[in-house]
């Protein structure tokens, strides 16, 4: 793992002293879910709100529109189906990264001349509107940006891994009780003077705690809430020593954006599975991870503020959330299979000849978001519409809404 270089190490000593604060005023723990709202989202500090970069080759991972744009340029397809069947002819955007979807799509739309009205960022960080204001400055549709979820929605929402980045709890079942995880202060005297250091402001000072581990530790209590025991208890498989994450908030999330779109559809585009996968037996600890500098670790307490955290997306759980809202599924399948039948061979092959530089280059992106081993199987494309005429041909021969 490489390590962090000074001003990183002291932004994640003040991340880790900001949760030790919250976790005391908690009264000495903090379920998971909240530790990684902190440690992601924590206004000026947390890992989506502050300065560094995450996304692309000097990030910490890369997401499908960083790859290439020939993604975005492929979902115009449907989106401009979407699109069609809406009267306001809007796009929104949850979580929008670098702008490189949107500003793909803009142009793919464009070319294709499909007419959009406006297309709004729902977007929690400051840091990364300004980057998108960046990468958007010339685009011929109007870009708006807002912090808190639209209503009346009439077009085109897009979730690109954006549900994996919504805070779940871990649930655990251990011999037969149910616990959830959580997140502590470490105990022992060594951490403890360690993190009175930091708490104190002492900030990349060789007293304060740099590393996995050393004043927080994760600790798992009984679980208290009812509601979140009896979702793991339908979900779980029965009888054996079992953890995974359960996420109300991204069913919430999903469930609000289908009450608000007005005509239309929602895609979400993310790594997850169908709930019989999701939960299957031989997944026993769950899909919670960090990423750090492209590599992937299981330490949830590891450089606060510096890694990603995510879990993959029960498929079942937002199909069920848009349903539930009244938003009907019209069709799920994997990345690959739907890029293909939106016409991404076609998009790749109008780059030139099979032996140009940028036919190669793209190439190697695309087999990246095709191949079963790498994006084409794990990534999923869910879409909710209001009625699933309006996308239906991209699902055609491939959709696995069964398996949900
Ligand atoms: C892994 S990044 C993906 C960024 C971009 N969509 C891409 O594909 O490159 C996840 C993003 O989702 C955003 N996000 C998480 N929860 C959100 C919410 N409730 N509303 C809007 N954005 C959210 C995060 O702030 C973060 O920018």
């Amino acid at each position: 793992m490489p390590e962090p270089d000074a001003a990183a190490r002291a932004h994640s000593d003040r991340v880790r002293a900001h949760v030790a604060e919250v976790i005391a005023r908690e009264g000495g723990w903090i379920t998971l879910a909240r530790y990684m709202d902190e440690v992601l989202y924590a206004p000026g500090l947390g890992y989506y709100v502050a300065g560094a970069r995450k996304f692309g080759a000097d990030g910490d991972f890369v997401t499908a529109p960083e790859l290439t744009p020939l993604y975005g340029a492929t979902l115009a397809g449907p989106i401009a189906a979407i699109l069609d069947a809406s009267e306001q002819r809007e796009i929104v955007e949850l979580g929008a990264g670098s702008g490189a979807l949107a500003a793909s799509l803009i142009a793919a739309l464009a070319a294709d001349g499909v007419a959009v009205a406006r297309y709004r960022i729902v977007e929690v960080s400051p840091e990364l509107k300004a980057r998108q204001q960046a990468a958007l400055a010339d685009v011929a549709v109007p870009v708006e940006w807002c912090t808190a979820l639209p209503d009346g929605i009439d077009g085109a929402i897009v979730l690109n891994e954006v549900l994996d980045a919504v805070p779940p709890h871990v649930v655990v079942r251990r011999a037969g009780a149910w616990f959830e995880r959580g997140v502590g202060l470490a105990t022992d005297d060594a951490s403890r003077d360690a993190f009175r250091a930091a708490a104190e402001g002492a900030g990349a000072s060789q007293g304060a705690p740099s590393g996995s581990g050393s004043a927080l530790r994760l600790a798992d209590r009984p679980l208290a809430d009812a509601a979140l025991r009896a979702l793991a208890e339908e979900r779980f498989p029965p009888d054996i020593d079992y953890e995974s994450e359960v996420n109300p908030a991204a069913e919430a999330l999903v469930a609000t954006l289908a009450r608000s779109l007005v005509r239309g559809a929602i895609v979400i585009a993310d790594y997850g599975f169908p709930r019989p996968e999701y939960y299957h037996a031989q997944r026993a600890t769950g899909t919670l991870v960090g990423h750090y500098r492209h590599r992937v670790h299981a330490d949830p307490l590891l450089w606060p503020g510096l890694t990603d955290l995510t879990a993959h997306v029960d498929f079942t759980a937002m199909a069920e959330a848009g349903c539930a809202a009244g938003l009907p599924v019209a069709g799920y399948t994997s990345q690959a299979a739907f890029l293909v039948a939106a016409g991404l061979l076609d998009r790749l092959a109008r780059e030139g000849p099979p032996t140009a530089v940028a036919y190669l280059r793209a190439a190697g992106a695309v087999q990246r978001l095709l191949s079963p081993a790498e994006m084409g199987e794990l990534f999923k494309i869910l879409v909710l519409a209001r009625d699933d005429g309006i996308v239906w041909r991209y699902f055609a021969g491939v959709d696995r809404s069964h398996r949900l």
